[in-house]
């Protein structure tokens, strides 16, 4: 890397309006694996004097160049490997381009792509550029007029966003296929597919009496594996007219699956297009947690219909307007399908583990970014789910009606147009007569901000005393911190239960006084819901949290208090190796009660029966102990396993298991025996009802349950039962890949066997994203005892996987490497032993810009 020119990088401070619009766009697509000829007819507007139209364009061949059908001489444009540029283009005129381009050698998957006999098309972010030559930026709106030919016996679906408006048969065998999207949309929302596909047909009336036609295109042959995604899209459209008052606005509404495919999905103006992975289900091959995903992922792509779509971004740092916002709706949606705790229970996870680690790292960014190199970079969950937070605080702070009203605000002042964060707060201060300029630094400031409760009970006032302060580190390239706004919503309770409380407490200030009247004694400060997103620093004492898990009503501070005991235990282990592990005997006494008498809420009871996961912990220290964190979990389990055998054995017992049902109740009973099995595969007994409990299933998640109990066990049975487990599936991809990430799973050193084997296995590609996450990605993000190994070859591992997969296609590439970013997180041997693999990377020639930008920002 050194030697090597820095990369120009993009700020968001050096926006300008776009020099011409591009109201009008008709594309005609003439399909050929290797050479597919695009031609373009715009109409064009000039918006500000002097400036030339520079139309971006990559990988392109140009073939014809006209403007008002008068070609262009080579003299009167510059053609560079990534712009076309026409330096004196008249006020307005039409432009017409044609280019040639290869979907079959797109491994990138990004633009137009040939994959597994299937057109399709990625756009967002800027993939739009090697389609066409075109100013691909969000903040120019073009009505599109879409025409595809192809051979009809190949590719009988031709599919575009929009209306279908005309199907003609050509000679020799093709067929053109045309559609109109009449609503005006950014160039990343365009999108064509073609191919053979199973199409299942649904429809939905809308509040207003419309009819919406629903489509959903799966592979051939697959056809049942398509019925939840219709039926979730279905709950979806029902939930966003009843919580928002938002109905589907065309036709019709159509979701492709494709196996290949660099993301979840995306939410193309009336052609969703998803990986497959979350599309595809039945009872045979879905767990709880694939039937979970498929129904958030087609609600959120739906639920950007308006968030996004209808009201998009102006430019790409503003991407948490719509995602924030739409994981927001989805978090929203989900926890009206669901359980609502346990969902925040998942999505704080999230927070805790991954975007703690990305705001204390390398690449720590705010919300929104300003500076990026590679926007695709910048799909993380700091974007997302941090966004999302953000987007909660504002519920919490201006109520749900209040939240309401502004967002009513925001799409109906907005409505097709391309805005800034800005503008949605904006919105949301005008409905709701509040000022929130504290709060805009939400957006600006990276980092998670740390609060510490201190509190003093004067039992002679009845009075509770708090003092809260807020502190911040500094980020990268941001030293200085300001104050945030920060709601705090909490439960006052105390342990004869005669105070119990909820107060929402508003932090403004780095330190701040709250008085509190009226408290007949003292109570312990119970933090609902994990109402922002910081880390919170209480001093509780055993008991506390005992009255916590126990009494608290908010369903989530109970999980947390649980939370906070093992983390604790497992620091004072960390920092003294020779204290034994004892667990105290109240704490037995309260877990055998949820055994013996479980929650109504099963899925609840199932987590606080758990312990913290590696990731959770490791968040926790600055420098992450490793082998203390491995060590004192796997001590804690084994006793508790030990200790609650029967009681394990019992509850798992009770809990029944009919024949296989996704609901919420029976999501729960399965994960709370699930949990049971997985703690009796510790005890002698347990190896007999692990076999037992694989050969009675008639599901996956059960079947997955007895493998990842008989794997972490270390059970002998467990290499027989994943051989069953293999051949049973062999011809099934969705499961295959459960069966690799199974693999790469395997704690001990075996697994470098397993994933040199299975990266030979016959349905395997390092062409296919799905196959080299579910096999690579599980290993470096799911496997922390050989991942993290002292001797660094689960380091080595990695890095030869993101150097093979770089080639062909640099967003995965740059996804995988992220675990090996926070080496400064780790002690002298790990982290000589990543930055070794950092530093040869970094010397790779052609580098994709997706790594350069993160290893040079983790390279010191
Ligand atoms: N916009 C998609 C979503 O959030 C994600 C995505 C980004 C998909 C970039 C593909 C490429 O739903
Ligand atoms: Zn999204």
């Amino acid at each position: 890397m050194s030697g090597e020119p820095t990369r120009n990088s993009r700020r968001l401070a050096d926006y300008r309006k776009p020099g011409f619009l591009i109201p009008q766009i008709e594309l005609t697509f003439e399909l050929a694996a290797d050479a597919t000829r695009v031609t373009a007819l715009m109409q064009v507007k000039r918006q500000q004097p002097t400036v030339p139209l520079v139309l971006d364009g990559q990988q392109l061949e140009l073939q014809y160049i006209a403007i008002n059908n008068i070609e262009l001489r080579a003299d009167q444009y510059q053609l560079t490997s990534e712009q076309l540029i026409i330096s004196d283009a008249p006020a307005e005129f039409s432009l017409q381009i044609t280019t040639t381009i290869n979907p079959a050698a797109n491994t990138a998957l990004e633009g137009l792509y040939l994959a597994d006999n299937v057109f399709c098309t990625q756009c967002e972010a800027e993939g739009f550029r090697r389609i066409m030559f075109f100013p691909d930026r969000p903040d120019i709106l073009s009505v599109y007029t879409t025409h595809i030919i192809a051979d009809q016996q190949q590719y009988p679906y031709l599919l575009a966003n929009g209306n279908n408006i005309s199907t003609e048969k050509l000679a020799n065998g093709k067929s053109r296929v045309s559609w109109h999207d009449p609503f005006a949309k950014p160039c990343y929302l365009f999108a064509l597919v073609a191919g053979n596909f199973d199409c299942l047909s649904d429809s939905f009336t809308t509040a207003s009496g419309r009819k919406v036609s629903l489509q959903l295109f799966v592979e051939p042959g697959q056809q049942s594996k398509g019925q939840f995604a219709i039926a979730a899209l279905k709950r979806a459209m029902r939930w966003d007219e009843s919580r928002y008052n938002l109905e589907y606005d065309l036709d019709v509404y159509m979701v492709v699956a494709v196996d290949f495919f660099n993301m979840g999905a995306m939410e193309n103006k009336g052609l969703n297009v998803f990986n497959s992975k979350y599309v595809l289900a039945d009872d045979s091959i879905a767990t709880d947690k694939d039937y979970f995903n498929i129904e958030s992922i087609i609600g959120h792509e739906y639920f950007h219909n308006w968030t996004g779509n209808r009201v998009t971004c102006r430019d790409w740092f503003q991407l948490s307007l719509k995602e924030g916002l739409t994981v927001f709706r989805d978090q929203e949606f989900s926890a009206d399908m669901g359980s609502a705790t346990l969902n925040r229970i998942d999505a704080v996870k999230l927070i805790r583990t991954a975007q703690f680690a990305e705001d204390s790292g390398p690449m720590a960014h705010p919300i929104r970014p300003e500076q990026v190199l590679e926007m695709n970079n910048f799909y993380t969950v700091t974007v997302y789910d941090k966004g999302a937070e953000v987007i909660r605080m504002l519920q919490t702070i201006l109520g749900q009606s209040g939240f309401n009203r502004g967002l009513a605000c925001y799409l109906q002042r907005h409505d097709g147009q391309a805005v800034t964060c800005d503008d949605f707060i904006s919105a949301m201060e005008d409905a709701n007569e509040v000022n929130l300029q504290q709060f805009r630094l939400w957006y600006s400031q990276a980092g998670t901000p740390t609060v510490a409760i201190h509190q003093r009970y004067d039992s002679d006032n009845a009075t509770l005393h708090l003092s809260i302060s807020q502190r911040h580190t500094a980020t990268v390239g941001q030293p200085d911190k300001q104050a945030l706004l920060i709601p705090l919503q909490v439960q006052l309770l105390s342990s004869d239960r005669k105070v119990n409380q909820q107060h929402l407490i508003m932090l403004s200030q780095l330190t701040e006084q709250f008085t509190f009247a009226d408290i007949a004694s003292e109570p312990v400060v119970v933090w609902e819901n994990f109402s922002a997103p910081v880390k919170l620093q209480q001093d509780y004492k055993l008991p506390q949290l005992l009255l916590i898990a126990k009494h608290a009503s908010n369903g989530f501070a109970r999980w947390d208090a649980m939370q906070v005991f093992w983390s604790d235990l497992i620091r004072q282990k960390a920092e003294q190796p020779t204290l034994s592990l004892t667990l105290p005997d109240d704490l037995i006494k309260l877990m055998r009660q949820w055994l013996q008498q479980p929650l109504s809420d099963k899925a609840l009871t199932a987590e606080l029966l758990s312990l913290p996961d590696f990731d959770t912990l490791a968040e926790q220290y600055q420098h992450i102990p490793v082998e203390a964190i491995l060590c004192g979990l796997q001590s804690i389990k084994q006793q508790l396993a030990d200790v609650l055998a029967a009681e394990w054995q019992q509850c798992y017992q009770a809990t029944t298991s009919g024949p296989y049902h996704y609901n919420e109740n029976e999501v729960g009973a399965r994960a709370l025996r699930n949990r049971c099995l997985n703690y009796l595969a510790l005890v002698p007994q347990g190896s007999q009802l692990v076999q037992q409990h694989y050969s009675d299933s008639d599901n996956m998640t059960d079947t997955l349950a007895a493998l990842t109990s008989a794997q972490q066990a270390k059970l002998a049975s467990f290499g027989e039962l994943a051989t069953d487990f293999s051949h049973k599936w062999q011809n099934n991809v969705q499961v295959t890949d459960k069966y690799f990430s199974l693999m790469a799973c395997d704690p001990t050193d075996e697994v470098f066997t397993h994933l040199t084997a299975l990266s030979q296995h016959s349905l395997f590609s390092w062409k296919n994203p799905n196959r080299v996450r579910a096999l690579f990605g599980a290993f470096s993000m799911r496997n922390p005892q050989q991942f993290h190994r002292a001797d660094g070859k689960g380091y080595s591992c990695l890095a030869q996987v993101v150097a093979r997969m770089d080639p062909i296609n640099p967003q995965v590439a740059a996804r995988l490497i992220t675990p090996l970013l926070a080496w400064q997180r780790f002690n002298d041997q790990r982290r000589d032993h990543m930055l070794a693999e950092l530093k040869q990377l970094a010397a790779t020639s052609n580098l994709s810009n997706d790594l350069y930008e993160k290893i040079s920002k983790s390279l010191p």
